[in-house]
């Protein structure tokens, strides 16, 4: 199983431990992207992705390896600490470059069967919020089945961690690695994920952005075909 871990911070913290906790329990091949140290752009608003295609963004190159393991990956974990409620923004910033990839737009028809995992570790509050910030573009990728965890941590390091808060967090590791190795080769998609793709063909059957309509059409997916069920 390929594993690809999107850390949001290029420190080795509390998040990054949880996360290589559960990578440990997949045992997986695993791919490693530190933001912001292997990918530091903004997005600069172009808009070229979402009009005339992905590759004349500016910053295709540098992002086209990433993309590259996120869609060998069968599971895609993005993890974040929790800065002021929210993703940290070196992850933001990577998240708006896949902004053409929601499915109001040209989603990845292998990401449907895909899991994908939020992980977020806070000191106190704001982890709710901040899987929030990544599961939405997951979910808006389309990914299959997707779990979330976050915990406040009450420290700012690992070492700081307290023994009974380790123990839950093993636990709860645990539950979250068994569900992912039980549906392996075989995710079928969420009932959130399939109506959002049925109300999306509906907009892209009234062919508002050409380069969108052509996609899906070359997809199949106007047509009644499900990315799922290739
Ligand atoms: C800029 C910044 C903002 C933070 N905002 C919050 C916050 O809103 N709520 C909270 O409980 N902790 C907050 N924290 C604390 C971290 O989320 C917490 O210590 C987390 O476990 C750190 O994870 P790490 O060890 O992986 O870096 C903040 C820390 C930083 C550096």
């Amino acid at each position: 199983m390929k594993i690809t871990i999107i850390h949001g911070q290029s420190h080795k913290g509390s998040t990054f431990h949880i996360t290589h906790l559960l990578a440990e329990k997949l045992d997986g091949e695993l791919t490693e992207i530190f933001l912001p140290k292997d990918f530091d752009e903004f997005c600069c608003g172009c808009t070229n992705c979402f009009i005339n295609g992905e590759d004349k963004c500016p910053h295709f190159k540098k992002l086209s390896p990433i993309t590259e393991t996120i869609d060998n990956a069968d599971v895609i974990i993005l993890a974040s600490p929790v800065y002021v409620f929210h993703t940290t923004g070196a992850m933001k910033s990577f998240l708006d470059h896949y902004g053409y990839r929601w499915m109001s737009h040209r989603p990845k028809d292998s990401m449907f069967r895909k899991q994908g995992v939020c992980i977020s570790t806070a000191a106190g509050a704001g982890v709710k919020s901040t899987n929030k910030d990544m599961a939405d573009s997951l979910l808006f990728w389309g990914v299959g089945k997707i779990y979330r965890f976050g915990t406040g941590v009450a420290a700012t390091s690992w070492e700081r961690v307290s023994d009974k808060k380790r123990r839950h967090i093993e636990k709860k590791v645990s539950s979250i690695a068994k569900k992912i190795l039980s549906r392996r080769n075989k995710v079928r998609p969420g009932i959130k994920v399939r109506v959002l793709f049925s109300v999306m063909r509906l907009f892209q059957k009234k062919g508002l952005n050409p380069i969108d309509t052509k996609y899906w059409k070359e997809q199949g997916w106007l047509d009644g075909k499900k990315p799922w069920e290739n």
